[in-house]
């Protein structure tokens, strides 16, 4: 079998990347007055220096009003670059190629964070979850035509900073996602109703970036395969999307899938797809029947060997992986070197099955922020840190509110 993971690769924009190796978005959280603090500029320099051909940062807010979490970092017009400027340099070090990912939460913003956030529509998220996040209120359309608007002043600014691209998150119940899904999105104006209304503000921020932007500059986007809730966004919606923006002209799609309903992206969607380690392959193959737009699979990918395979089988074209790069610095090096390199990472449980079930995903998300954190100062990761330390840690630093359901 063939070394895929290591050859490069050009995109459709004419970008060249050194392999075949992203690291998919993970929320840092660590932005200082929601600006790129010195400790984000170090992790992603030791995450360049680590191998990967792409970077894609953490979610970055387009408007300081709403935020998914206190400490992300927000990209609006008046910004300060010069912190943007020195973060997309310490990515592109070793020639790795760094994509701002850009999002806005729409009701996926806590209590805490919004009195009253945003939807396509007044509906308010489900399992509990309702408690944790304020019931939101319905957009007008000038509203809508001012989202649009700022996501491309984001882009704009995220090119002046020296980024290579953007990719925009319509992914995991955010925003964009909420107006793709019938079911969070219940509109009777032009923005609701048939799919090709649900997406047309996707495709409006599309437009809106690529006119800020210009050809030359990476423009993605993160789809979630379904979102896995009965009614809601299905995968043949998702492959339809997928084929209209690919035909828009994205440079290229990751798919990932889920919500803070129901958190596919995070664990997968059932034990046969654990097993051969990517959640999203199925759709993969479907993908490739109708779209040739350059392909990247996230979730679930730990060893080269299924990496190579997917690649070999002509399934994906890049392969996207999270976790494993904020616990090892040199993760990247391995699993591009090693073909026997297989990462698996002990997660850790509070061993009490009511407690487990109600937050550990939570409290693991802030596990694996604390993992970077440590990596940003060069530290090793510490697999023994203990659950409830973190659990206090994140109640002392945001209050109760931090024991969320957090998915980005
Ligand atoms: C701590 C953490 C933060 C995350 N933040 C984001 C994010 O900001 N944007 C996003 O699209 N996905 C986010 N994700 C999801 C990952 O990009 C990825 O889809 C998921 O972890 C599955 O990939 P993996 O199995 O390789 O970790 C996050 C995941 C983790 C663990």
């Amino acid at each position: 079998m063939q070394n895929l993971l290591n050859q490069p690769l050009v995109l459709k924009n004419g970008t060249t990347i050194k392999n075949r190796l992203l690291k998919s978005a993970m929320s840092e959280q660590l932005a200082v007055d929601n600006k790129p603090s010195q400790t984000l500029i170090n992790l992603y320099k030791i995450w360049a220096n680590g191998g990967a051909g792409v970077l894609i940062t953490g979610n970055v807010m387009i408007d300081k009003n709403a935020l998914g979490a206190k400490d992300d970092v927000v990209l609006e017009n008046g910004a300060d670059l010069e912190p943007f400027s020195a973060w997309a340099s310490a990515a592109k070090t070793n020639d790795t190629k760094v994509i701002m990912q850009l999002n806005h939460p729409g009701k996926q913003s806590p209590k805490f964070l919004s009195k009253t956030p945003v939807a396509p529509s007044a509906l308010s998220l489900s399992n509990g979850l309702e408690r944790l996040f304020n019931t939101p209120r319905e957009l007008s359309i000038s509203e809508i035509k001012e989202l649009v608007r700022r996501f491309g002043q984001s882009a704009k600014l995220a090119k002046m900073a020296g980024f290579d691209g953007v990719q925009i998150h319509a992914a995991h119940g955010y925003l964009i996602s909420q107006f793709l899904s019938p079911l969070h999105n219940q509109r009777a104006d032009e923005y609701g109703g048939s799919l090709e209304n649900r997406m047309r503000f996707l495709s409006q921020i599309y437009h809106t970036i690529r006119d800020e932007v210009g050809d030359d500059f990476i423009v993605a986007l993160k789809l979630n395969s379904a979102d896995f809730q009965k009614g809601g966004f299905s995968e043949e919606d998702s492959l339809k999307v997928a084929k209209f923006m690919a035909d828009l002209g994205v440079d290229f799609i990751e798919i990932s899938g889920g919500n803070y309903e129901a958190p596919a992206m995070l664990e997968g969607i059932k034990d046969s797809t654990k097993k051969r380690e990517a959640y999203f392959l199925d759709y993969a193959r479907k993908f490739r029947q109708i779209c040739d737009t350059t392909l990247v699979i996230t979730g679930g990918f730990r060893s080269q060997k299924a990496i190579n395979n997917a690649l070999n089988n002509g399934e994906l074209d890049i392969v996207g992986v999270a976790k494993p790069f904020a616990f090892d610095k040199n993760f990247a090096q391995k699993m591009l070197k090693n073909p026997d390199y297989n990462c698996q990472i002990n997660e850790p449980k509070f061993g009490i099955k009511k407690l487990d079930d109600m937050l550990l995903s939570a409290v693991i998300m802030y596990w694996y922020m604390e993992q970077m954190k440590r990596l940003s100062k060069n530290l090793d990761p510490n697999p023994k840190l203990s659950l409830w330390r973190v659990l206090f840690s994140s109640i002392y630093q945001n209050g109760l509110n931090a024991i969320k359901k957090v998915r980005a």
